[in-house]
């Protein structure tokens, strides 16, 4: 939103003749909202939300990653205070976050951006308000709001207030704009741009069938229910439940595809696409007595309240986040490497198994795929195995029929 902005001033800007070399953000940043300082823009928003939706307003577009400003020194504090002040407003949300509540209430507080980080920090200027030093509120105060009339920080419930906001672009975030990333910025869901992914919340309920073949927000691009594989991306779904209003629970694209296996913690849970390549999933926060649905509950739904996964059966509906990636061009290469004579197919680190690929359709999975460091691909039989060793790791043993194929740049 902001940074659209940004391009009509742009234009604007651009018909007085400009007497010293501006870099293009500079450009950019021209406006009674908006202020450039140090080496970045920061934009002010005055059209009030609440913070989780503040932190996914701040999208990247035109190229440069935005995020809720981040205050890390005094000379910011005073920049980005001059700027609410011109524009009458009282102060607005910045990144902060505390990233764990159980401590003392000015203890773990870090700098939050979209795709899920919170690096942590010792600046943090809080501000002094009518019951003395700030934070003062109660450990659900997880978020801080800039008090212009304080001068400084107060810890607020994030999904409590409403706040103005400013985004921050910094000259060192710029971007090459992929075409993933231009429409991820014209959907109308809440969506969030981040590490060549566009994440995007369905905040419908639906049965998991349903929420499976229902990612097809941005045509030419193969969706997915949403992988989580950390704990950054865990906060990316909790961030999009807050400003979605979507409640506890939302599937996620893991699921047992042997619907008469036994619950296992670790085995026979897999990350699901519409067109089942097959990769085990690895990254399960289970809830302490999860999984436990039995055979009949062979789907996975990610719980907000305790961040930790359940199976349940796929007839309930519930919200979902879908996901779509990047297609990566020209930055990969390939080279052949050996065609191994062994009679037998030994898996190798294996990742996915694809039946009835194309060796373009393989070379494609293994580029966006970031663990797979090479890929076997059997033109007999159309059969693509994604690798995570590569053959130069050693001892690989395939099927005459396989030929292997080694990631050559990352
Ligand atoms: C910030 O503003 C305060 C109050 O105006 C001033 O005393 C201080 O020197 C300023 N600090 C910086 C680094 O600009
Ligand atoms: C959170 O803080 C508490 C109190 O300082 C500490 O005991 C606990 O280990 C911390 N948890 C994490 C996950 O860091
Ligand atoms: C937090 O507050 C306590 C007590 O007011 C103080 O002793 C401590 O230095 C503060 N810690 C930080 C990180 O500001
Ligand atoms: C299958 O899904 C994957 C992941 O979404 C995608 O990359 C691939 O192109 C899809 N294949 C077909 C044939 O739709
Ligand atoms: C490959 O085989 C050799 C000899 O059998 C063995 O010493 C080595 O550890 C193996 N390497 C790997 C990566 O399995």
């Amino acid at each position: 939103m902001a940074l659209r902005k940004l391009f009509g001033l742009f234009l604007l800007a651009s018909c007085f003749p400009q007497t010293v070399a501006l870099t293009e953000l500079q450009s950019l940043c021209v406006g009674t909202d908006r202020t450039y300082f140090g080496t970045s823009c920061y934009v002010l928003d005055t059209v009030p939300l609440t913070y989780s939706r503040a932190k996914v307003a701040c999208e990247d577009y035109l190229g440069y990653k935005g995020h809720l400003y981040h205050i890390r020194n005094e000379a910011i504090k005073n920049i980005t205070h001059q700027l609410f002040m011109a524009a009458g407003s009282a102060g607005g949300w910045p990144s902060f976050e505390q990233y764990n509540a159980s401590g003392a209430r000015n203890a773990s507080w870090g700098l939050a951006e979209r795709d899920g980080t919170v690096t942590p920090v010792t600046y943090v200027p809080w501000g002094y308000g009518p019951s003395g030093w700030e934070p003062v509120g109660p450990a659900t105060h997880t978020r801080a709001g800039y008090v212009c009339p304080w001068g400084g920080l107060n810890d607020a419930p994030g999904e409590g207030y409403s706040y103005e906001f400013i985004c921050e672009y910094k000259e060192s975030n710029k971007h090459p704009v992929t075409n993933l990333e231009k429409a991820c910025a014209t959907l109308s869901r809440y969506h969030t741009y981040a590490n060549k992914k566009c994440y995007v919340m369905h905040a419908e309920l639906k049965a998991y069938s349903a929420a499976k073949v229902a990612c097809t927000d941005v045509p030419n691009y193969n969706g997915h229910l949403v992988h989580p594989r950390s704990n950054e991306q865990l906060n990316i779904l909790d961030n999009f439940m807050l400003a979605a209003s979507a409640g506890n629970e939302i599937y996620i694209g893991v699921e047992q595809t042997n619907l008469a296996a036994a619950d296992s913690k670790t085995t026979g849970w897999y990350y699901t696409t519409t067109n089942k390549s097959s990769e085990q999933a690895t990254f399960l926060p289970w809830t302490p007595t999860e999984p436990d649905g039995g055979t009949g509950s062979n789907n996975v739904i990610y719980l907000f309240g305790s961040r930790s996964f359940s199976d349940v059966p796929a007839t309930g509906t519930r919200a979902f986040v879908c996901v779509y990636d990047d297609i990566v061009s020209n930055d990969i290469t390939y080279s052949l490497k050996i065609v191994n004579l062994a009679p037998q197919l030994y898996a190798f680190d294996q990742i996915a198994q694809i039946s009835q690929a194309s060796l373009a359709k393989c070379t494609r999975e293994c580029r966006i795929n970031q663990a797979c460091a090479s890929f076997a691909y059997s033109s007999s039989t159309s059969t693509c195995q994604v690798l995570a060793s590569s053959y130069s790791d050693g001892n690989f043993s395939l099927a005459a029929s396989f030929v292997i194929y080694t990631r050559q740049s990352p």
